[in-house]
């Protein structure tokens, strides 16, 4: 398999475990284990303890199963479990044959578009448009992308990078038209709980598009993501099927001890999810009102949902000159928007972390 690098990792690869400060993470504070299982009901603990590490079932651990059909409405025969990029590679590589189209939404997370590509597809980027401060979405520019060999349109509501979220009635449209041009729907739901209005959590894609896959997993709401737990959920028997045989290529099933305390946090998933919706609430405001304050420097677009946002550096600089000053002169990590493979001089502010406030202030530092 010939693939291009991954921008984005490659990025964080150079510098996350090397810089001080942290601007850009789209992960949330994470827990220990302790923290974790000080929470766990007896039977969590149980199965912690008694706990032997063998191979383990290749769907997922009927228990984590469960807690994942309640988590989505599905029912467990319809979820595997999965490490989430590992889910994008599964699920396209099923899904996809040479000279399909496919059309996906972008800005995105690379995979979401280099794996098509990478297996011969033709791939159209369905990029966001920016109004009046707010990315909004161009479904008119969906309906005419889609051509008689469209095979599948590619979705990530809430949005890394932008933030965006649409609403139910946008979501029903995406819906109607995959029945009208019978194209299928992958849903990255990565970010699915970090709504920043609960109100606004939209339905599992499952459970609104008959001819659909969804993406969900515990690293970015629920602060978790060195378990390496994400899950496929789909109505589709064939394609999970089909998942299943292409996992006995890649990982063949999950690691027991990230599979144990993957249940142990589901079953606190409101909590979990509410300690980083909490997080990344403090943090947009503070986010606001600095880029209010700085708003000659930058122009900020207001995220609905995730834990990330996505402004533009103004002024003339270029965003990667900007970001590279940061970094040497600063030790402060900030992506820019190459990564994503756009040059719109913007870049990712990350939310979830506690440490935000004092990243903050140290591009601050080097405002002044
Ligand atoms: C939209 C999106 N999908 C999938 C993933 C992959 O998740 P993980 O890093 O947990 O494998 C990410 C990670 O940043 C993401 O932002």
């Amino acid at each position: 398999m010939k693939v291009r690098d991954f921008l984005l990792e490659r990025y964080f690869a150079k510098y996350e475990f090397s810089v001080r400060h942290m601007l850009s993470a789209s992960d949330c504070e994470t827990l220990s284990v302790r923290e974790l299982m000080e929470g766990a009901d007896a039977e969590v603990e149980g199965l912690w303890k008694e706990l032997r590490l063998s191979y383990t079932e290749s769907r997922g651990h009927p228990a984590l199963l469960r807690e994942i059909a309640r988590e989505t409405g599905l029912s467990a025969d319809e979820a595997i479990v999965l490490n989430p990029e590992e889910g994008i590679f599964l699920t396209l590589n099923s899904l996809l044959d040479r000279d399909d189209h496919v059309v996906v939404l972008s800005p995105c997370y690379q995979s979401l578009y280099e794996i098509p590509k990478s297996l011969g597809c033709e791939v159209t980027r369905w990029y966001l448009k920016k109004e009046d401060g707010e990315w909004t979405l161009d479904l008119p520019f969906l309906e005419k992308a889609v051509k008689e060999n469209t095979r599948l349109v590619i979705i990530n509501f809430p949005h890394n990078p932008t933030g965006f979220l649409p609403s139910i009635e946008q979501m029903n449209a995406i819906a109607e038209l995959s029945v009208k041009k019978g194209f299928f729907v992958f849903s990255d739901e990565m970010y699915r709980g970090l709504e920043h209005d609960p109100e606004d959590r939209l339905p599992s894609a499952p459970a609104l598009i008959r001819r659909s896959v969804a993406l969900g997993g515990l690293s970015k709401a629920y602060g978790l993501p060195g378990l390496r737990i994400g899950w496929i959920t789909s109505t589709d028997r064939w394609l999970l099927d089909r998942i299943a045989a292409l996992k006995d290529y890649t990982t063949i099933c999950s690691s027991a001890p990230s599979e144990i305390l993957a249940i142990a946090a589901l079953r606190r998933s409101g909590e979990l999810a509410d300690r980083c919706r909490g997080i990344v609430r403090e943090n947009l405001e503070l986010a606001r009102s600095f880029f209010r304050e700085f708003s000659g420097r930058f122009e900020w677009f207001e995220p609905r949902g995730s834990s990330v946002a996505f402004p533009r550096l103004l002024g003339g600089q270029s965003v990667k000159d900007f970001c590279e000053r940061a970094v040497t002169e600063r030790n402060l990590m900030i992506l820019p928007d190459c990564v994503f493979d756009v040059d719109w001089n913007h870049f990712r502010v990350g939310l979830g972390r506690r440490a935000f406030p004092e990243a903050l202030s140290v591009l601050r530092e080097l405002l002044d």
